[in-house]
């Protein structure tokens, strides 16, 4: 039996000794497993942990203030730092999922390391889960957060030791921890959300435009399932176009969305969710109607495996 009390007594101690005297630094995205990591850390060394959130432009709305303001209530600061140029600079052209990845961990690297020298920082705290691992190490496909595991060593690469206290733990723990821990229930039982962010969720270039049509649709998707049993619900669209028409009959080359609602216990697994037809037409007309651009939605029905959870 998993017992997240002595979790936490173990893996704080842990932390105090392995950032000894030294200042420590946590990027939080608003999801469970960075979010404990935060906070063990704040546990074990108090003000010396800093704790930035990177605002990436892949993001959701609202997602910055809402974790800001999680993390204030609880007594730990978080510095925002607008990042988005460099991202979408890093991925302009891009449109192989593993190039995209790949480019998405170097530019979060690279801005964690400025960020690390401008606060004087040597090591960084990270939320990286077992699910991440196993993936990455089986070439599933690469998680932004798996250094070590392949063969990166980011004290030469990046110059900063990386702690992670969470890497042998599968989400239901991370969620009992996060429980224990005092963390609202917004967070403890927040679901998933890759760290790449809607960059994986836009297929073929990633553009400004192309993020904010998913930004707009994920909103959606999340208000029209968040009384379903599902361990995560998105919205994601096609490099392709199809043909529609409006309803003065002109014609349209609009944008293709797919919805994807699955059940899952630890990602590893995954079902689709058999959605209500109401529910299945409200959103299809809501996404249609709502966000410019767009005219055809499909519904996945694709359980992992054999496909993945996301689609990148
Ligand atoms: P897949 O798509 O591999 O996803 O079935 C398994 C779970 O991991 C999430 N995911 C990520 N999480 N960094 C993360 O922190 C990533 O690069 C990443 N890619 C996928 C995905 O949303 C699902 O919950």
């Amino acid at each position: 039996m998993f017992d997240p009390a002595s979790f936490v007594n173990q893996k704080v101690a842990w932390l105090k000794e392995a950032i000894g005297r030294e200042r420590a630094l946590a990027a939080v995205s608003g999801g469970v497993d960075s979010m404990v990591t935060a906070v063990l850390g704040h546990r074990a060394v108090g003000e010396r942990l800093k704790v930035v959130f990177l605002n990436t432009g892949f993001m959701r709305e609202g997602e910055g203030e809402a974790v800001s303001k999680t993390l204030e209530k609880l007594g730990i600061r978080v510095e925002r730092r607008e990042v988005e140029g460099e991202f979408f600079s890093a991925l302009r052209g891009k449109t192989d999922p593993e190039e995209k990845r790949k480019a998405f961990r170097e530019t979060f690297y690279s801005c964690l390391s400025r960020v690390a020298g401008e606060l004087g920082v040597k090591v960084l705290l990270q939320g990286t889960i077992a699910a991440d691992v196993v993936e990455t190490r089986g070439g599933v496909k690469t998680q932004h957060n798996v250094l070590e595991q392949v063969g990166i060593d980011p004290m030469v690469r990046y110059g900063y030791r990386v702690l992670e206290p969470l890497k042998d733990l599968y989400k239901p723990q991370v969620r009992e921890v996060a429980r224990f821990l005092g963390l609202p229930p917004e967070v403890s039982e927040r679901r998933p959300f890759p760290g790449p962010g809607l960059s994986v969720r836009v297929l073929g270039e990633v553009t400004p435009e192309r993020v904010e049509l998913v930004r707009k649709a994920t909103r959606i998707v999340e208000e029209e399932t968040r009384d379903q049993p599902c361990f995560q619900a998105f919205a994601v669209l096609l490099s392709d176009r199809a043909t529609g028409v409006s309803e003065k009959g002109e014609r349209r080359y609009g944008a293709i969305l797919v919805v994807r609602v699955v059940a899952s216990e630890d990602a590893m697994r995954a079902e689709p969710l058999p959605l209500p037809w109401d529910l299945l037409r409200r959103l299809t007309h809501r996404l249609t109607s709502e966000v410019p651009g767009v005219s055809r939605v499909l519904y996945d029905l694709t359980p992992k495996p054999p496909a993945t959870i996301e689609f990148e």
